[in-house]
């Protein structure tokens, strides 16, 4: 259940975003900091360094694509669980994901919001923030058993 400040907040974060940025330096982050997630995107070749994980621009496409994927949550923020089963099934049945890195990424991709609002990324904003995410991480590890 989400109040009206919650719901204000979130729409304008999103709308203040520039996910083809912070997508990117989401994904990047979370491959550097986290190096176990890089096991996942093989196929996104070098993934070497630091620097060749910020310049793999198949990095950068997947960081856009993660971005949209959340518009979905924002869109149906009354049933997120409902609209990310298939993305669920999807980690889980064919990617293998394992679910607690949707934490990580996310915590990632919260670093960079931050970063990119500056000082109106307040307690508040980061509160319904932290709990939209929350929200779209337990509905990502949904079809998990
Ligand atoms: C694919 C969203 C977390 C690994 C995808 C796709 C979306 C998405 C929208 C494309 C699905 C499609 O093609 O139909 C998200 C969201 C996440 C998340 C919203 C959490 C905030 C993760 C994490 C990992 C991961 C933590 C691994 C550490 C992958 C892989 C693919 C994928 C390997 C397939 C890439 C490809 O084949 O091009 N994800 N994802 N995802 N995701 Fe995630």
């Amino acid at each position: 259940v989400w109040t009206d400040a919650e719901r204000a907040a979130i729409t304008g974060i999103f709308s203040k975003l520039n996910c083809d940025v912070v997508g990117p330096n989401a994904l990047a982050r979370c491959l550097i900091v986290y190096p176990w997630t890089q096991r996942y995107f093989a196929k996104f070749g070098n993934l070497y360094n630091a620097a060749a994980i910020m310049g793999n621009p198949m990095v950068a496409a997947h960081g856009k694509v993660v971005l949209r994927g959340l518009d979905k949550a924002l869109k149906n923020m009354d049933d997120i669980k409902k609209a990310y089963t298939q993305l669920s099934e999807l980690h889980s049945e064919k990617l293998h994901v394992d679910p607690d890195n949707f934490k990580l990424l996310a915590d990632c991709i919260t670093i960079v919001v931050a970063g990119q609002m500056g000082s109106a990324f307040t307690a508040e904003i980061q509160a319904a923030w932290q709990k939209f995410l929350a929200v779209v991480v337990s509905a990502l590890c949904r079809q998990y058993y």
